[in-house]
């Protein structure tokens, strides 16, 4: 089956699943700015990787613009978030960031992903402060200030499965 891993990742640990996937499927890994139409209208299976940012997938837009393309073909979507991978919350981003049609045809695969506060960019930084600002659980306001790392390359198991 022909596939195409097509990922955005701002600090490294979308990618790196990426990566992963490209050596247990064969799949060639692209950065989402770099995929050209044909390759995506060639793929019969298209795995979708990007950060969770204010509990949205990242690449929820640019799904929603490509989904004429997509709609045909077999799609997964993992995530990466400061929230571990099995976080209640994530799945229910998952739904509110698409409309029905479009969330029923993916299948999403929910990973733990990695933020190093130290790291992140400016306007980052402050989109951070600015959401534990608005934050009103004083617990969870306080594990948004700090580094995370739940990356595992174990967590990818029941993707891989999907894709087989
Ligand atoms: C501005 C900003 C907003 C974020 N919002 C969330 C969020 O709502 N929920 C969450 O679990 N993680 C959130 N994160 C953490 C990222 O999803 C996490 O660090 C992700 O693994 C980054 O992926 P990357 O290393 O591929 O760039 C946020 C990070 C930033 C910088």
């Amino acid at each position: 089956m022909k596939g195409i891993i097509i990922y955005k990742s701002n600090y490294g640990s979308t990618r790196e699943y990426a990566q992963w996937l490209q050596e247990e499927t064969g799949f060639k890994a692209l950065d989402f700015r770099k995929v050209k139409s044909n390759e995506l209208t060639n793929a019969e299976t298209i795995v979708i990787g990007c950060p969770i940012f204010a509990n949205r997938p990242l690449l929820a837009k640019w799904i929603e613009k490509k989904w004429d393309i997509l709609k045909n073909k077999k799609i997964a979507l993992y995530t990466t978030s400061g929230a571990k991978a099995n976080t209640p919350e994530l799945k229910k981003g998952f739904q509110e960031s698409f409309k029905p049609e479009i969330s029923s045809k993916i299948k999403y695969f929910p990973q733990g992903g990695r933020m190093v506060i130290s790291k992140l960019n400016f306007l980052h930084r402050m989109l951070m402060k600015l959401g534990q600002k608005m934050e009103k659980d004083p617990i969870i306001r306080e594990e948004m200030g700090k580094d995370k790392d739940h990356v595992d390359r174990k967590g990818l198991k029941a993707l891989i499965e999907y894709l087989k």
